[in-house]
């Protein structure tokens, strides 16, 4: 019998809405996505006092990865904000983007609204909804995105604009090569981890195999992975229908650990998952390492997933493309659809009439 994950018409049955095909178009919309971003006018932007990014959910998480990126590059910082409410600092001085797939989003329509009140200039990203109207109306520049995909789906078409923004801005050098490179490298990537590629021949299929019945926890190794862990979470979170936690290195040490020292105790049911960049500072290994000796010994498995590429974004998307496709695999595995998320949908039906 063909095993599950390498029987083509047993996947099509399990995804009819195709979110694999989706998960592995992460480079082309990243390129396209930029390409929209780029087109905006970016004068006065060249030196924001501060940047923020509004979103929510799977809009948001393109914020997480800007902020990554740019945390070690920019002279200013980035914040991303993740609820109603912008901090009292936001003014004049501030860049904002906001962002929302559907552009229906309530958090994001009001932090945008009192950014702007508050006089940030602001760029919308977004396929439409309120926020394309709101900004219709008011003239904020907007890099409108094509619809009709779940928004997590659309992460290199809500990240891909702020970094073309970012590149007109002139905030970092070299992004539009990084771009080039990170779509280069997820396209040969969604080959060798892509559904055609037989489990026995593809880590990411094998992984998905050892979460079954299990709780993922996945540890960014160093800061450049941490939004890759979290969107990790939220994947398999959203995809797979699972349980999942996420934390960082180093703070996991100064609590975390201790979490880990009743052995027999729930970690027996946890599944470790380590996201490693080949550029993380031996200290940081060493952190991990001695972890693993001291800790992590009562979870049910252990696994490491190395970081592919050169340019920053690249290796940081390489491992968002490898969880993202694991949580599909996890997903076939539970037998569950990975693309509705009706929970997600009724918490916001329900909230819309209160
Ligand atoms: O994955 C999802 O569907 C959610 O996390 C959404 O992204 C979130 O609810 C926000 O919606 P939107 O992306 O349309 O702003």
């Amino acid at each position: 019998m063909t095993y599950v994950l390498d029987d083509p018409a047993k996947l099509r049955s399990l995804d009819p809405q195709d979110m694999v095909g989706l998960v592995v178009r992460l480079g082309d919309w990243l390129e396209e996505g930029f390409e929209l971003g780029r087109r905006l006018d970016a004068s006065g932007w060249e030196r924001p006092g501060h940047v923020l990014v509004l979103g929510m959910g799977g809009s948001g998480i393109g914020g997480d990865l800007l902020r990554a990126l740019l945390y070690e590059r920019a002279p200013f910082a980035v914040t991303v904000v993740k609820d109603y409410v912008p901090p009292a600092w936001v003014g004049p001085g501030t860049r904002v983007l906001a962002c929302s797939y559907s552009g229906n989003t309530e958090e994001t329509l009001a932090a945008y609204e009192a950014a702007r009140s508050a006089g940030a200039r602001c760029v919308v990203v977004s396929s439409g909804g309120q926020l394309v109207e709101r900004a219709a109306a008011h003239g904020t520049p907007t890099v409108r995105i094509p619809g009709g995909l779940p928004p997590r789906a659309a992460l290199g078409l809500l990240l891909g604009p702020m970094l073309g923004v970012a590149d007109r801005a002139g905030w970092v050098e070299g992004l539009g090569a990084g771009v080039a490179e990170t779509a280069r490298l997820l396209r040969d990537l969604a080959s060798e981890w892509g559904p055609g590629r037989p489990a026995a021949e593809n880590p990411a299929k094998v992984l998905a195999r050892a979460l079954v019945g299990h709780v993922p926890v996945v540890y960014a190794a160093s800061r450049l992975a941490e939004p890759a862990a979290l969107r990790w979470k939220t994947q398999l979170n959203e995809n797979s229908k699972v349980y999942a936690t996420w934390n960082v290195f180093p703070e996991l040490n100064h609590n975390e650990t201790v979490g880990w020292a009743l052995a027999g105790q729930p970690e027996a049911l946890l599944q470790v998952v380590v996201l490693r960049d080949p550029q993380d500072p031996p200290r940081l290994v060493r952190r991990v390492q001695v972890t693993r000796e001291i800790s992590l010994g009562a979870a049910a498995g252990y696994h490491e997933v190395l970081a592919r590429g050169n340019h920053p974004l690249a290796r940081l998307l390489s491992l968002v493309l490898f969880g993202d496709l694991v949580s599909v695999y996890l997903a076939y595995l539970n037998e569950v659809d990975p693309t509705p998320v009706a929970v997600i949908d009724e918490l916001k039906r329900r909230l819309a009439v209160a």
